[in-house]
């Protein structure tokens, strides 16, 4: 059982090093998934000492905080967590775009505040770059939010230092949620040593590809979900991934983890990374996710896991 809680880049938060990622309540991407096992992976995150939470407004238009607030406020659950939300994607009407106009944020922030139930947010996050919109503008309406106690600490995902550097003219930039993982290591040339010289939090998303890096699919396997749409997740490249998993299992094992562990441990070994968001859909994900936090990996047996996935996902993308 992992208890151990880290500082949030400069913030007051103390999180774990799991976060307990919602997107997984976006039918659009996960389709349908039951609400029962999900409310009491919550409830079980607690137990493991998973106490960071990431979700966004735009996750099932609403569905996923509405559910978070729902389930946090019946059980009296909301202090016990870090609660870490998104904006960026305006779906008040059926034609989504991106918005994060002064009025747009103010109106949003109100909304993610009445779905959760809460009177604050933790980090409220820029969920990706606004080409239209200046960041004096964002920071305006964010700084605000904040003098009014309404959020706490500001971060932003799937931005590139220029673009961070931007929104840091205007207002503080704690945290940043990118990619990373395996088979997605675009950001280690400079997002990461970026926020190690700022001394940013980071939180990563999609530690387990999407669930391929679990190493329980079998290479035939056929997604019942919206994965199926993804090419990585059919045929010959699935094949080419799944054979890099097998690759590492005795590397994992060697650690007594499962791939899915490992695959978590490779990024938490990573010293710009704060957490791994692990999108969860039921108490046992969780649960069996949360050792993999415990320690981190030899520096050699990290190398050989990166240059096993590195191929492989070479591989794969000949196949695409
Ligand atoms: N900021 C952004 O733009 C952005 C984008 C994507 C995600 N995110 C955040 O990051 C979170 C995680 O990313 P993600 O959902 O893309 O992918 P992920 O965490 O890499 O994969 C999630 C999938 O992995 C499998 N899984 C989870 N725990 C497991 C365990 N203990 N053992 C075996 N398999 C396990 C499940 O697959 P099955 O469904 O097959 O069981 C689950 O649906 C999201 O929930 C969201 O909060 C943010």
């Amino acid at each position: 059982m992992n208890r151990m809680l880290v500082q949030l880049g400069k913030t007051d938060l103390l999180v774990s090093r799991i976060c307990f990622g919602s997107w997984q309540l976006s039918p659009k991407f996960w389709g349908e998934i039951d609400l029962e096992p999900w409310r009491e992976a919550i409830k079980k995150a607690l137990d493991v000492g998973v106490n960071f939470i990431d979700t966004a407004d735009a996750y099932g238009d609403g569905h996923s905080e509405r559910e978070l607030g729902k389930f946090l406020r019946r059980e009296n659950l909301r202090d016990e967590f870090v609660l870490a939300t998104k904006f960026y994607w305006n779906f008040e009407k059926d034609q989504r775009h991106p918005d994060t106009s002064y009025d747009y944020i103010l109106r949003e922030c109100e909304a993610s505040l009445k779905r959760l139930q809460t009177d604050h947010i933790d980090l409220y996050q820029i969920h990706s770059w606004d080409p239209l919109t200046r960041p004096d503008e964002v920071a305006l309406a964010l700084n605000k939010l904040r003098r009014q106690g309404k959020v706490r600490w500001f971060g932003v995902s799937n931005l590139n230092p220029e673009q961070m550097r931007l929104y840091m003219q205007h207002m503080d930039v704690e945290c940043l949620q990118p990619p990373y993982s395996l088979l997605d290591r675009r950001m280690e040339d400079a997002e990461l040593p970026f926020c190690l010289s700022q001394r940013m939090g980071v939180i990563t998303y999609s530690p387990l590809f999407r669930g391929i890096l679990s190493g329980k699919y079998a290479k035939d396997h056929t997604f019942q979900d919206p994965r199926s749409n993804n090419p990585y997740f059919t045929g010959e490249p699935l094949k080419r991934l799944l054979e890099g998993v097998d690759e590492i299992r005795p590397l994992a094992e060697k650690h007594h983890l499962t791939p899915a562990q490992f695959a978590v441990r490779w990024i938490l070994t990573h010293p710009a990374v704060t957490s791994a968001i692990v999108g969860i859909k039921n108490a046992e994900q969780i649960e069996t996710i949360a050792p993999a936090a415990e320690k981190t990996l030899p520096t050699e047996d990290w190398h050989k896991a990166a240059k096993i996935m590195s191929r492989a996902k070479k591989e794969a993308d000949k196949m695409l």
